[in-house]
């Protein structure tokens, strides 16, 4: 890809490492709900998009598959906690095995809210699985069921993250070395 500045991002997690671990991740969940009745993958949009296409490829069950997108305002630089759903599934869980399709948690205040939310409308169960996730950020207390890769508190970019919407078509994980700067309408 040639599209953006290779000395303006560093790769933080190559693509052959993250279609390795999403096979991993997709084996272990394949292996957890066999047999438990209905499953339902909920894609956290915008960021999870990629996430959900390869993960939903590397589980070997029936399943379905439905969207939310939720926004969080914050100074800018954090997540407030005042959780913004902006659009809502288009089916009913109740009596489903949820998992939550992430693609990183930062302050893990999202992930709070939606766990909150979804155990509202009677499903089976709630889990979570996450590609990313930041461990010196996150204050909010729950469980990651499934977790792709633990990284370091910088801003990162690509496989379905953004930087002001942009390089979300990025096959690797990199860090925006113009990292420091707002996050910008976080979470979409
Ligand atoms: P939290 O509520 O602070 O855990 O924020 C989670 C959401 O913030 C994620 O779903 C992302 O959409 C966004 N986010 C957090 N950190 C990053 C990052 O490093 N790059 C891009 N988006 C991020
Ligand atoms: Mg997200």
């Amino acid at each position: 890809m040639t599209f953006y500045d290779p000395s303006k991002i560093e790769v933080l997690i190559d693509e052959a490492t993250l279609q390795a671990r999403i096979k991993e991740l997709g084996a272990e969940i394949t292996k957890d709900f066999q047999g438990k009745g209905d499953l339902v993958l909920v894609c956290v949009l915008k960021g999870s998009y990629l996430f959900l296409a390869d993960l939903s490829r590397a589980i070997d069950i029936d399943l379905t598959v439905d969207f939310m997108s939720v926004s969080s305002y914050g100074d800018g630089y954090e997540s407030s906690g005042v959780v913004r759903l902006i659009s809502d599934l288009s089916d009913s869980v109740e009596g489903k095995h949820i998992l939550i399709v992430e693609d990183i948690i930062d302050s893990g205040l999202t992930m709070s809210y939606l766990i909150e939310n979804l155990k509202t409308r009677r499903p089976a169960s709630v889990n979570v699985v996450s590609l990313l996730h930041k461990p010196e950020k996150t204050k909010a207390t729950f469980t990651i069921d499934y977790l792709g890769f633990a990284i370091p508190d910088r801003f990162v970019i690509g496989y379905g993250l953004d930087f002001h919407n942009k390089f979300r078509n990025l096959p690797f994980i990199g860090v925006n070395l113009a990292e420091g700067l707002p996050l910008a309408e976080q979470n979409q």
